[in-house]
């Protein structure tokens, strides 16, 4: 037995989880006292797990006690292959770099407008006033859902990410899974109507093609599109979010860091690379393996769950060279915080992007940015992501 007590809920760890992480890669897989559940933190061991769907799956079957999950319809993300391929095959195309390129002027322009309103302000919620508008209002249009309704979205949206993952170490409870039926409900209603508006009148979004896919009823089912709609609202918003807010966050701690990247902005592609490995907004990824099987000279039952520590695998010095240290020029930046293998990130590109484009905006619209606090920030609510909620800046314009 180690006397190794890593546990991911516990604030001060949430905090600071690296020195756990550093002890964890040491002792290279860890058992979570009391349950079926494994912890694994090294790049290469990462990469194994998540790279073997056949033995560790993503798809996890509803809780004994709820019994009205049971046939319902999965995303992508929730899916092994060839189901899994299928649903991604619908909205690959929607996502491609050569896309994202051509979206690049809208975001530069809602960038630019954020920051610019904030600047007018002068002391500003940073969360409030740019790194969550940015992604939310990009993935509406993407969508074709109405700018108007991106209020409700953040609303249902947050509310469906606070408890990401809580049934994971501990059982989950009835409140929440009510609360979050009723979110889904919520959101079915809102895109049937949008969906028939669409069959009525096509037009150039991913919701038009996705309509068109349910029409052709074996390509995919209502379920299934309303079950696509939410991963990508989710998926898309709180992450890329977090990676912005990140990314300010990290360099004001790390002022040489800033100083460099005002001098040379060429490096923002690879600074927000750098934030993604240093503070990665999702920190673990979960699988549930399908037989017996050994890992890190350790038996797993079948069953028995396996979190890939993706926040760990990213400070490894086996792969990254002075890992601990920040350092926005990084070369072979082989980071794992958009996933690896089959479920590897469908919205990196969209989401780089939109982070380069904001914290180019800052830099540039600004002579310096500052927290406006002493306070510790505080965390989301989940403790699958490493993320602020709200992070109050002064701005002053250049
Ligand atoms: C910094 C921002 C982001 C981060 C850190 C992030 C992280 C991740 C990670 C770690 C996975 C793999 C999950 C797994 O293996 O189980 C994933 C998958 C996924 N992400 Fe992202 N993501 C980000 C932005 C986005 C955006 C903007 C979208 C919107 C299109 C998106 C859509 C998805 C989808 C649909 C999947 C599932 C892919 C599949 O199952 O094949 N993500 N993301």
């Amino acid at each position: 037995m180690s006397d190794f007590a890593f546990n991911p809920f516990d604030l001060e760890t949430r905090r600071d989880p690296y020195t756990q992480y550093a002890r964890g890669r040491e002792l290279r897989i860890h058992r979570h006292p009391g349950l079926p559940v494994w912890s694994i933190f090294r790049h290469g061991d990462v990469q194994d797990v998540l790279r073997d769907w056949r033995t560790f799956s993503n798809e996890f079957p509803p809780p004994a006690d709820f019994p009205e999950l049971e046939g319902r319809p999965r995303n992508m993300l929730g899916t092994d292959p060839p189901a899994h391929d299928r649903l991604r095959g619908l909205v690959n195309q929607a996502f491609t770099p050569k896309i994202m390129r051509r979206l690049e002027p809208r975001m530069v322009e809602v960038a630019n407008e954020l920051v610019d309103a904030a600047l007018a302000m002068g002391s500003v919620d940073l969360v409030q006033a740019l790194t969550y508008p940015l992604p939310v209002t990009i993935i509406a249009e993407i969508i074709g859902v109405p700018t108007e309704d991106s209020a409700r979205f953040k609303d249902w949206s947050d509310k469906l990410v606070e408890t990401l993952g809580s049934g994971l170490l501990a059982a989950p409870d009835r409140e929440t899974f009510l609360r979050n039926e009723k979110i889904l409900e919520e959101l079915g209603d809102y895109f049937s109507s949008l969906v028939e508006l669409r069959r009525r009148e096509p037009r150039e979004d991913l919701l038009t093609g996705l309509a068109l896919a349910e029409l052709e009823g074996s390509r995919l089912s209502f379920g299934e599109l309303l079950q696509m709609l939410v991963l990508l609202l989710v998926a898309g918003n709180e992450t890329t979010t977090t990676l912005i807010g990140n990314s300010v966050l990290t360099l004001l701690e790390h002022p040489a860091e800033l100083a460099r990247l005002r001098r040379d902005p060429e490096l923002v592609p690879s600074a927000i690379e750098e934030v993604l490995r240093y503070a990665s907004p999702v920190q673990f990824d979960p699988r549930r393996a399908l037989a017996d099987v050994e890992l890190c000279d350790t038996r797993i039952a079948a069953g028995e769950m396996v979190l890939s520590w993706i926040g760990a695998a990213n400070r490894d010095e086996a792969e990254f060279r002075d890992a601990e240290r920040f350092d926005i020029a990084r070369k072979d930046n082989r980071h794992l915080a958009f996933g690896f293998g089959t479920h590897y990130c469908l919205g990196s590109n969209l989401a780089r992007l939109e982070a380069q484009i904001a914290l180019r905006a800052l830099l540039e619209r600004t002579q310096s940015f500052e927290l406006a606090t002493r306070e510790a920030l505080p965390l989301h609510k989940s403790f699958v992501f490493r993320s602020f909620t709200s992070i109050p800046v002064k701005l002053v314009a250049a």
